[in-house]
C-alpha cells in the first residue's frame, strides 16, 4: 500500500512536472539571447546609463524596456545640472529628476546624482557671484536643496565635476575665484551633511594623463586632509579606440584607488571618428567645423571599425574585471549611438557610433564583446 502511494506520487510529480511552463530567464527571452550587462556583472560593479529626457520619462516602450533589463545604475545626462535644476534662486526643476528617482527605485537601480558643482551649465545667479560668502552661502543652498530633496534616493552624487586642469592645477572657475580651493572642501563637506549615506565622487574627464592625474591626487589628498568625506573617483571615459593606452587606464586606476577610494568609470564612450589634432577629452569649448574627412561613416558603421571598436570594449572591461577590487560603476554616457552627444562633439553633426546600441536600440559587436567576456 506504501508502494502503492509512493508510485501515485511520484507519477503525479513527473506529470505536473512535465506540464509545467519553463520559468523564463533573461536568456530565454529571443531578445535578450545573450543575457543582460547588469545579470552578468552583478557580482563585479553595476552597470549604467546617462539617460536624457526622453528615456525618462520611458515615452519609447521598447528601449525603456531595453534600459531596465541592461542597466542596474542610471545617471540623468542633464537634468540635474545646476542651470536646468536651479535656473534662478528660488526656481527648481524638480519633475524630471523625480522620474529619474521613481524609475531608478522601479528597476532596482542605483541611481547617481550628476552634478553638484560644476563650472559649465551653471545657473546664471551663480556664476554672477563674485564675493567668497555670497558664494559659500549660494553653494549651500543649492546642495542642501537638491542633495537634500533625494536623500536616501540617489546611492551617490559627482559633489565637483571637472575642477583640474590637463596641467594638473586648479581651473579657474568662478568657485576658485571667489571661495580659493577651499570650495572643494566645503562642497565635499556640505554634501555629507545634507546626505551622510550618499556615496561622494570628483568626476572628471582626460584623468589618465600624468599631469593631471598627479593634480587631481593633490587636490583629493588635501580634500582628505581637511577631514572631509570623499569616497570615490570619477574617471569620466570619454576614449578613442587607440587612446588612452590600457597602461595609463591601468596605472591611473591603481593611483586613485591607493587614495583609499573607490573608482567609478563614468560617462564611458569609444568615438570612433577621426578628430581634428589635439582634441580629446571633453572639455565642450573645443569646437571644429564639420569637414567631410571627419565624418567618414555617414551610411553606416563599417564591419572593421565595429570590430575594432568591440575589441577595445573587450579590452577595457577585460581591465575593468582585473580591478573590480577596486571598480564600483561603469557607466556609459548614453545608451544608443544615434543619441549620443558625439555626434555633436567636437564637430557638430557627425554620424558618430560610440556605444553599445545602434540608433535601433540593436546589439552591436561591442556588446557581444563584453558579454563574451563573462560567457
Ligand atoms: O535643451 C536645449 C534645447 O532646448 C535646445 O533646443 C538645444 C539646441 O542646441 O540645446 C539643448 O541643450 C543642449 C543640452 O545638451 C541638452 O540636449 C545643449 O545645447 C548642449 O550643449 C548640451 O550638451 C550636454 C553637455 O554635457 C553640456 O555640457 C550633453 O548633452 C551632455 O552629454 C554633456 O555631458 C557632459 C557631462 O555632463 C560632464 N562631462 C562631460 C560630458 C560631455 O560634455
Amino acid at each position: 500500500m506504501k508502494l502503492n502511494l509512493l508510485l501515485l506520487a511520484a507519477t503525479l510529480m513527473v506529470a505536473c512536472a512535465s506540464t509545467e511552463e519553463p520559468k523564463k530567464g533573461p536568456g530565454e527571452n529571443p531578445e535578450n539571447q545573450l543575457g543582460t550587462l547588469r545579470e552578468a556583472y552583478k557580482n563585479d560593479f553595476y552597470i549604467g546609463a546617462a539617460l536624457n529626457s526622453r528615456q525618462i520619462s520611458e515615452s519609447n516602450t521598447e528601449q525603456a524596456a531595453l534600459i531596465a533589463s541592461q542597466f542596474n545604475s542610471v545617471t540623468a545626462e542633464n537634468v540635474m545640472k545646476s542651470s536646468q535644476i536651479h535656473p534662478s534662486e528660488d526656481v527648481f526643476n524638480f519633475d524630471i529628476p523625480d522620474k529619474l528617482a521613481a524609475l531608478a527605485a522601479k528597476h532596482d537601480m542605483a541611481f547617481h546624482g550628476h552634478t553638484l558643482v560644476w563650472h559649465s551649465q551653471l545657473s546664471s545667479f551663480i556664476n554672477d557671484i563674485t564675493d567668497s560668502t555670497k558664494m559659500a552661502n549660494a553653494l549651500k543652498a543649492h546642495i542642501e536643496a537638491v542633495a537634500g530633496r533625494y536623500s536616501g534616493k540617489v546611492y551617490s552624487w559627482d559633489v565637483v565635476n571637472e575642477a583640474v586642469e590637463g596641467d594638473g592645477s586648479l581651473r579657474k572657475s568662478v568657485f576658485l575665484n571667489t571661495m580659493g580651493e577651499d570650495y572643494l572642501s566645503f562642497a565635499f563637506k556640505t554634501a555629507a551633511d545634507v546626505d551622510p549615506n550618499a556615496f561622494l565622487y570628483y568626476n572628471d574627464y582626460s584623468m589618465t594623463g600624468a599631469q593631471k592625474r598627479a593634480g587631481v591626487i593633490k587636490m583629493v589628498k588635501k580634500i582628505q586632509a581637511s577631514g572631509a568625506k570623499i569616497d570615490g573617483i570619477g574617471m569620466q571615459g570619454h576614449w578613442g579606440l587607440e587612446y588612452p593606452s590600457i597602461q595609463e587606464i591601468e596605472t591611473s586606476i591603481e593611483q586613485y584607488a591607493a587614495l583609499g577610494l573607490k573608482v567609478a568609470i563614468t560617462e564611458l564612450d569609444i568615438d570612433v571618428l577621426p578628430n581634428p589634432d589635439g582634441v580629446s577629452g571633453a572639455d565642450i569649448s573645443q569646437s571644429a567645423e564639420l569637414k567631410a574627412e571627419y565624418n567618414p561613416y555617414v551610411d553606416g558603421l563599417p564591419d572593421d571599425i565595429a570590430e575594432k571598436q568591440a575589441k577595445r570594449y573587450a579590452d577595457l572591461f577585460a581591465l575593468f574585471l582585473k580591478h573590480k577590487d577596486k571598480i564600483d560603476r561603469v557607466t556609459f554616457w548614453g545608451v544608443n549611438d544615434g543619441e549620443s552627444w558625439k555626434n555633436n562633439f567636437p564637430v557638430n553633426g557627425r554620424t558618430n557610433y560610440p556605444l553599445l546600441f545602434d540608433r535601433d536600440n540593436k546589439k552591436k559587436k561591442a556588446f557581444e564583446a563584453i558579454m563574451a567576456l563573462k560567457n
